[in-house]
């Protein structure tokens, strides 16, 4: 069992990372929450029937009473629509202010299923189980709970901390392939902003069944680095912006695309690579380093460049400028390990922008 301590004082929690661990949480769980009888389990249509049963069984050994939800898989489905059906299931499964709520799945199901936590009664306890590697290493971790408007991603939302966070590196398995490097990608962006040692280990995977033969490393590594930094900043006013490398950019590229072409992950290597070939020609970035980004994404099919010219980047950051008033920060890297923050007015935004 590999563990990392997230240290928040009174909201202080550890993620426990091991396999097998979904089948044997029952126990683990009544010890975390004594006074707790009831568990609503939140999940959707693609890991409920994977994984839900499995769940629901430890659960019961352990003596909870238990309550499925299951919403149609998607970031579509992460709505205030699905959100209310959602309380609904909860009070006609009469949780009370002592009882919790789980999420079983991936970035959607953690969100959507914490912000229910969040709100429900005025907050219920929440517990995470991962099971994607974009949520194992990044959503899962640091609070962060949300869902859409039409109006964009993420726009409700609040910093809500769970009890613990379960991540069963097993249940990647059946991750589909895309889904696997779109996790990877942010994988990639913890060792560019923070690890060299990271960057290199990923260098060196031969292939998937690598990857999986090393993910309990890998994301013990992440939620490591991704723990240090939500402890210094966890209402991500400073430090924890470091973790959106790439982001700006490829939110830029998923949104010009309509959420359909590109995934997260995707989104965000074509931002990495882009952005550092522009800090680089600034001469803020080592030379060669959007390179060695560029060299490995592709080792994992991920995309590094996109049918994109100045004029779209501008107008998919728009609505940030809106909420961000005349400047933006941008993460930069100095080198593989190193980065920082670049507050950038919108007008000098063009520098840092792919040419036509
Ligand atoms: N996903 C970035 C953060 O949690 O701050």
């Amino acid at each position: 069992m590999r563990t990392v301590h997230v240290d928040l004082g009174a909201k202080s929690y550890d993620i426990e990372i091991e396999r097998g661990i979904l089948g044997r949480l029952g126990e683990t769980i009544k010890m975390l929450l004594p006074k707790a009888e009831k568990a609503a389990v939140i999940t959707d249509s693609h890991v409920g029937p994977l994984y839900a049963a499995v769940l629901q069984q430890t659960l019961e050994n352990a003596g909870f009473a238990v309550t499925v939800l299951t919403f149609t898989a998607g970031e579509e489905s992460k709505n205030l629509t699905t959100l209310g059906t959602l309380y609904d299931g909860l009070a006609e499964a009469g949780l009370t202010r002592s009882d919790m709520v789980i999420a079983l799945g991936g970035g959607v199901t953690g969100d959507m299923g914490g912000l229910a936590a969040a709100t429900f009664l005025r907050g219920i306890a929440f517990v995470q189980i991962p099971t994607s590697l974009l949520a194992t290493v990044d959503s899962s971790v640091g609070g962060k709970v949300a869902i859409d408007l039409s109006s964009g991603k993420n726009l409700v939302g609040a910093f809500y901390q769970p009890k613990a966070v379960f991540i069963d590196p097993d249940l990647l398995q059946t991750l589909p392939v895309r889904y696997l490097h779109d996790g990877l990608a942010e994988v990639i962006k913890y060792g560019c902003i923070r690890d060299k040692g990271l960057f290199e280990k990923l260098e060196k995977l031969e292939d998937d069944t690598d990857l999986l033969v090393h993910a309990d490393e890998i994301i013990e590594i992440c939620c490591t680095i991704k723990a240090r930094i939500v402890e210094r900043d966890e209402f991500d006013t400073g430090e924890r912006m470091l973790l959106n490398f790439g982001h700006t950019l490829g939110h830029a590229v998923e949104k010009t695309f309509h959420f359909d072409t590109y995934s997260h992950g995707e989104g965000v290597g074509i931002g990495m690579v882009l952005l550092t070939r522009r800090s680089e020609a600034l001469g803020l970035t080592e030379p060669g380093t959007a390179d060695k980004i560029e060299c490995l994404l592709r080792k994992f099919n991920l995309p590094s460049t996109v049918q994109m010219g100045q004029e779209d980047f501008l107008k998919a950051t728009a609505l940030d400028k809106k909420k961000r008033g005349s400047q933006l920060t941008l993460i930069l890297l100095k080198t593989i390990g190193e980065s920082f923050l670049q507050k950038v007015k919108f007008s000098d935004l063009p520098a840092f922008l792919p040419e036509e």
